[in-house]
């Protein structure tokens, strides 16, 4: 992280991080369904710590379910400090990406390959928070 990417108290802007977030979540969709994709939801953020200028910040980006035309990325956030000391985690969000034709119409993606128990169970529980989702979103504005 960078000067400029700092808030008045001199530490990381959290919009920056938001950002860089959206981004990862982006290029893992991408990749997943060979197509362009759109942010349709971002879940509760929590920064944990703060980040500071100089900081090594490490995304890591999970897809961890898929609908028809959805993907759950899961992308955790970690900082190593330019002082040394031991990687913090700085916080996590699930973000739900759409993939979309020319003309931003939801087309379907490939379904996930689940290897492990792990991911067995991360697949369920995104499920159920796509459920959720689905069931407390504002209707599309006409
Ligand atoms: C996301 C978007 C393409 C969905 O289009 P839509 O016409 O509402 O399509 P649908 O209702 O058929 O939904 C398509 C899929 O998106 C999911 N979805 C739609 N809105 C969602 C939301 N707010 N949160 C999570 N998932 C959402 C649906 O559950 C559905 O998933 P599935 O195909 O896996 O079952 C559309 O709302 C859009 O273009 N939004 C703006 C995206 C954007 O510009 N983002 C950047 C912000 S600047």
């Amino acid at each position: 992280m960078v000067p400029t990417d700092a808030n008045f108290m001199g530490n990381v802007f959290g919009g920056h991080i938001l950002g860089e977030i959206d981004l990862v979540a982006y290029i893992a969709a991408t990749r997943h369904s060979k197509s362009a994709c759109v942010t349709a939801s971002f879940d509760r953020v929590d920064f944990l710590q703060p980040v500071r200028v100089g900081d090594v910040v490490d995304f890591d980006a999970e897809i961890t379910f898929v609908g028809t035309s959805s993907m759950e990325v899961w992308v955790r956030v970690r900082a190593e400090p330019s002082r040394g000391g031991p990687t913090q985690m700085v916080g996590e969000a699930f973000v739900t990406m759409v993939a979309v034709d020319a003309h931003g119409h939801p087309v379907p993606v490939p379904p996930l390959v689940l290897e492990s128990v792990e991911e067995r169970l991360r697949f369920e529980e995104g499920r159920r928070r796509m459920e959720e989702r689905r069931r407390t979103r504002h209707p599309r504005p006409k």
